[in-house]
């Protein structure tokens, strides 16, 4: 069984106290134990009790996650799995905040002065205003959401997702919350040994979490992350800085930004998609054909669509939808990606889903390794459940190509 990691300090990181701690700690442990003790119960519940119960009832099986979902919200065991698992995501981010809070004005002055060192640019433009699909909700709960400003140079929403997101994913995305970028750096590397992008472009970053690695693998590319949270944002230029990073960041809408044609090689984001909307995202794969010089590739890392799993994982997916405020979690794994990246200008044989498996997964494979083949093994084949994942232990990639040629005859 792979380790929880640590999250690693950094200086952007509010301290938290001895109580706080403790606090964060059981929100971690108790989503430990949703996944490891409740979630395994779900499915002979459903096959055991609830799927005769729809025969008996409907006359017919139940045929898919919808119906799924009619019988299991009646059901107590389910009840208290969803119930447990809201309070779970209340508790983390309310544990997070509790140091943020308090650590707060000394925070402002280091990002301030973190920032001010920082050789990368840092935009925040006035009056910008975030879309509607991000600023009406408090996405997955986290109180304020990403752009709620309250004070002067807020960064508070980032002190609470960068902590925040650490417990959510119960330490399993790295010491640095980054293992999707880091998942994608890899399957770039290795899948396209020969592409050496010279500027890129990380949309919807929030803290910076995945954007960091980009610097690392790609040291001497010029690297923007953009988000439309203002605090977010701050928080990213600051704490990048604080891991010894140049990086530029601006404020900015994925859907429409102001940076030139073709301005960027490699175009990527990580779990943003699924926060966006039904009409925003054909803007957004619009914008990347636009943003990508001849030859480069647009890579976005998010949720596996439905039609790659089972009814009941889908079901079981689905639960974020209907309790974690993710209200186009549900509505976005059944798009046909493929087509709308045809229809924003990638040609179809240039368009694919792929899986990148995960960093941290190989990284405890090899440790593994190490010790006996079996123990390799095990670790290599274990599922992971830690939060938004392909099945199998990997990222889902959809890869976008821009054609040399084309551009040419244009
Ligand atoms: C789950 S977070 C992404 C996490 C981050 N990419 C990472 O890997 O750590 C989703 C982010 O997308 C941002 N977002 C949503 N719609 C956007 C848009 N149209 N343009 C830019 N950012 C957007 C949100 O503000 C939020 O910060």
């Amino acid at each position: 069984m792979l380790n929880c990691f640590q999250q690693a300090q950094h200086d952007m990181l509010p301290d938290a106290t001895h109580d706080e701690t403790s606090r964060q700690e059981f929100a971690k442990s108790l989503k430990g134990f949703i996944q490891n003790a409740l979630l395994p119960g779900l499915e002979p519940i459903f096959t055991k009790r609830v799927a005769p119960k729809f025969k008996r009832e409907q006359g017919r099986d139940p045929m898919d996650r919808n119906d799924i979902r009619k019988g299991m919200v009646k059901n107590d065991y389910f009840q208290l799995y969803a119930s447990t698992t809201r309070i779970a995501q209340e508790l983390l981010w309310e544990a997070s905040a509790m140091s943020a809070e308090r650590e707060l004005p000394r925070l402002i002055e280091k990002a301030k002065s973190l920032s001010a060192s920082s050789e990368a640019d840092l935009v925040l433009p006035d009056g910008f205003e975030p879309p509607k699909y991000v600023s009406a909700v408090d996405i997955h709960c986290m109180p304020g959401g990403y752009c709620t400003e309250l004070t002067e140079d807020d960064i508070a929403a980032g002190l609470i997702y960068d902590r925040g997101v650490y417990l959510y994913a119960m330490g399993y995305a790295g010491p640095y919350n980054d293992d999707m970028g880091r998942s994608v750096c890899n399957y770039i590397t290795r899948n396209y040994a020969n592409f050496k992008p010279r500027r890129i472009l990380d949309m919807g970053c929030t803290v910076g979490h995945s954007t960091v690695p980009y610097k690392e693998y790609y040291p001497d590319a010029e690297i923007w992350g953009i988000d439309v949270g203002g605090p977010v944002i701050r928080y990213a230029h600051a704490r990048a800085k604080a891991l010894g990073h140049n990086i530029n960041f601006a404020q900015m809408n994925a859907e429409e930004t102001t940076f030139d044609d073709g301005y960027f090689d490699l175009v990527v984001s990580h779990i943003m998609l699924h926060e966006t909307s039904g009409k925003a995202m054909p803007k957004i794969f619009k914008e990347c054909e636009r943003l990508l010089a001849p030859g480069g590739l647009m890579i976005h890392a998010d949720l596996p669509p439905f039609d790659l799993m089972d009814p009941f994982t889908q079901f079981i997916l689905d639960n974020e939808t209907w309790y974690n405020n993710e209200p186009f979690w549900g509505a976005m794994r059944e798009l046909d990606q493929l087509a709308l990246a045809q229809d924003a200008g990638f040609p179809s044989g240039d368009v694919k889903f792929d899986t990148a498996p995960m960093a941290v997964m190989e990284f405890a494979a090899a440790a593994a390794a190490g010790y006996t083949e079996d123990s390799a093994n095990e670790v290599a084949d274990r599922d992971f459940t830690a939060g938004e994942f392909a099945p199998g232990g990997g990222w889902e990639v959809l890869i976008a190509h821009k054609p040399v040629a084309k551009q040419e005859v244009a």
